[in-house]
């Protein structure tokens, strides 16, 4: 294909049994992160958030490649030409659906069927869980075209994977298959590409069976503590389970209806009968 499709295009999904199959749609390039790609992401990802229907969501991308990271055409070169404004507009559209995905209101699952390059492991790390096929292909390709790991690739690298493998991963260039990724800790599992998807699926229905205030209020917390010395993460889990048992309180509900349906009493001069 020639022409470039349409910014709707960018990004595929469609919901099924509860789970959201996203996918990056660029296979012709890889499925490089392009601005057009960056801002339907985040369209795609508002639309299916707080879907009734969406329990957990996977992303993962059409054809040969997950994400061959940023588009070094689109993302770099063309936004550069509209000086610091439109790097920074740029930067902000792509950072903006990674941290989106970070803090995603249902768990998300992260299945590489491919390549995955540089910005792609915004994404990669966005995701709570991740699967690859033993056939995918992970490198901090920075180095090979003169820029250092930037737009979080490096912060990523060293969060998933010792000093020593972040470091040589990014000096060299060097790309690792699904497995070490896996052994890397990049991924939770690798395992060949004709049953990824099968895996992916059953780890989807694992979660589909637990309470989603749980999975929202376990997965922040997993996140949050990482960078909390012991003391203040104690206190914040006490505080964060206190919010998710009010969270998924019924008596406000309650309240309301006695007053609006029942017409039993008036907030304003006493409590609902509980
Ligand atoms: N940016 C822009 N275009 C890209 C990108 C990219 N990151 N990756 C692939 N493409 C385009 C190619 O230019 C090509 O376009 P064309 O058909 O118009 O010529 C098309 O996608 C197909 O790419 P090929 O290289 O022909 O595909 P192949 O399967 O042989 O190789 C591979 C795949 C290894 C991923 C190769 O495309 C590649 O090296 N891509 C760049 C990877 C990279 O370094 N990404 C940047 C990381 S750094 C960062 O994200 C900040």
């Amino acid at each position: 294909m020639t022409t470039e499709n349409s910014e709707k295009d960018t990004v595929a999904f469609v919901v099924e049994a509860g789970i959201a199959w996203v996918s990056f749609n660029r296979p012709e390039k890889r499925n490089a992160m392009s601005p057009a790609l960056n801002r339907r992401m985040m369209e795609v990802l508002d639309e299916l958030e707080f879907r009734a229907d969406v329990g957990v969501l996977v992303l993962s991308g059409e054809g040969t490649a997950w994400s061959a990271g940023m588009d070094l055409k689109e993302y770099f070169r063309e936004t550069e030409a509209h000086g610091l404004q439109g790097t920074r507009k740029a930067q902000r559209e792509s950072y903006g659906w990674w941290r989106r995905l970070r803090w995603y209101q249902k768990p998300t699952i992260a299945m590489v069927n491919g390549w995955c390059f540089g910005g792609g492991y915004g994404p990669l790390f966005a995701c709570d869980l991740a699967f690859a096929a033993d056939e995918a292909k992970f490198g901090l390709s920075e180095i090979n075209w003169g820029i250092l790991p930037g737009g979080g690739a490096a912060k990523v690298a060293t969060e998933l994977t010792s000093f020593r493998n972040a470091m040589y991963h990014a000096l060299t260039g060097e790309n690792i298959d699904g497995r070490k990724a896996a052994e890397w800790g990049f991924v939770n599992e690798s395992l060949p590409l004709a049953q990824l998807k099968v895996r992916v699926t059953d780890v989807a229905n694992i979660l589909l069976q637990k309470n989603p205030v749980a999975l929202k209020a376990t997965k922040d917390a997993i996140r949050r503590v990482r960078e909390m010395p012991y003391d203040n993460a104690e206190d914040y889990l006490v505080r964060a389970q206190e919010a998710a048992n009010s969270y998924d309180n019924e008596g406000r509900k309650e309240g309301i209806k006695q007053f609006i349906d029942d017409k039993t009493y008036k907030p304003g001069l006493g409590a609902y009968d509980k």
